[in-house]
């Protein structure tokens, strides 16, 4: 029986990326049957009343796997954010990002490889906004005792099944000492329990310089929403943008797996996107499958695309973003080759 995957393909570049990634996750042979629902502008586009309509979330929940293209968020004013509303709604309170440097791809350093765990529900993205009075305003940082401690085992639990060595929390501690405060001192907590996994934090001003001084001294890195979000993009630059980071937002029912970057309203629409880290996020949903359902045919599909992309990669195939000729599709059509042929 096919394997059901809610397709979210999103705003702006998202319908070509999620066009492309379809394309070659199909070469691999391997039954799926995309369920899709849409989320964002595109919702609205399509006679919702609502950027996040319920029957997405609803048909998410019912078949605990999606594939999300980016969605568009309006700066300033306007609706609240899709991605944000989606992560909550389904407490989806881990977001995993790797970033490694990939073969073919020069970078200023060799051999990163750091795996990014953020807190996806709480913290500055509480929503919790007011105008205090004309002129002040307020944003309020929300850090409960359940969500730091369960995202500290998450990420702890995470590093001693795939035998990492070290987790290291970046907070701001010394200025958010309740908020922060709490978040360390679960980290600290739950760090008692992992006696092969080492546990180290830095301050994240600190934090920041090192990582991009020596990206390759840091192995998981545990941080708390905004942090995360920042650190992830800085993280892509490490290993040639966000083109190549993929990700997954997890939690104990339903996994939601999408690329860390957005929408990219610049280039949307020219098939000159890199579809790469939202393929990157396909092999992360079938390793996925295949860990929790014990399906060892979705991993073998996974190392199919991986080869394809590396080999493309190898032989300089590659999208504009990292100096390379090839449109949207033409980089997916060049794995679909590889892997039909392979
Ligand atoms: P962005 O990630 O969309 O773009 C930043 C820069 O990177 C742009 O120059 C863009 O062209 C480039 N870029 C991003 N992805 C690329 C790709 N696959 N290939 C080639 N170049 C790529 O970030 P930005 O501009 O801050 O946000 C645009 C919109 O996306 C906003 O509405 C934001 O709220 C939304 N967003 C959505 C996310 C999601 O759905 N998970 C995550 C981040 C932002």
């Amino acid at each position: 029986m096919s394997k059901k995957i809610v397709l979210i393909p999103g705003d702006g570049i998202g319908p070509e990326i999620t066009d492309a990634t379809k394309k070659v996750v199909k070469a691999t042979g391997i039954d799926i049957e995309w369920v899709e629902h849409h989320a964002g502008l595109q919702a609205i586009a399509n006679g919702a009343e609502e950027v996040l309509p319920k029957e997405t979330l609803d048909a998410i929940s019912e078949h605990k796997i999606a594939l999300k293209g980016p969605c568009t968020t309006p700066i300033g004013e306007g609706f609240s954010s899709v991605n944000v509303q989606l992560r909550k709604s389904l407490d989806l309170y881990a977001a995993v990002r790797p970033v490694r440097n990939l073969e073919g791809i020069k970078t200023r350093f060799d051999d990163v490889n750091i795996v990014i765990v953020r807190e996806n529900t709480e913290g500055l993205y509480s929503g919790v906004e007011n105008t205090v009075s004309p002129g002040v305003v307020m944003s309020m940082k929300v850090a409960t005792e359940k969500g730091c401690k369960r995202i500290a085992e998450w990420a702890f639990d995470y590093a001693q099944k795939r035998g990492r060595k070290k987790v290291t929390v970046f907070h701001k501690a010394n200025i958010m000492k309740v908020t922060d405060g709490l978040f360390i001192a679960k980290s600290k907590e739950v760090s008692d329990k992992y006696d092969d996994v080492a546990y180290n934090e830095f301050i994240i001003d600190a934090g920041c310089m090192k990582l991009v001084q020596d990206p390759t001294q840091f192995d998981v890195l545990l941080l708390e929403n905004l942090y995360g979000d920042v650190v992830s993009d800085l993280c892509a630059g490490l290993v040639g943008g966000l083109g190549v980071v993929p990700g997954a937002n997890i939690g104990n029912e339903v996994a939601v797996f999408e690329a860390v970057h957005g929408s990219a309203p610049d280039i949307a629409g020219q098939n000159v996107a890199n579809p790469l880290a939202l393929i990157m996020s396909a092999v992360m949903m079938l390793n996925y499958i295949a860990d929790n359902e014990n399906k060892p045919e979705f991993r073998s599909a996974g190392d199919k695309i991986k080869n394809a992309y590396n080999k493309a990669l190898s032989l300089n195939i590659k999208t504009r973003d990292l100096g390379g000729k090839s449109s949207t599709s033409d980089f997916a059509e060049e794995l679909v080759k590889h892997i039909s042929h392979n």
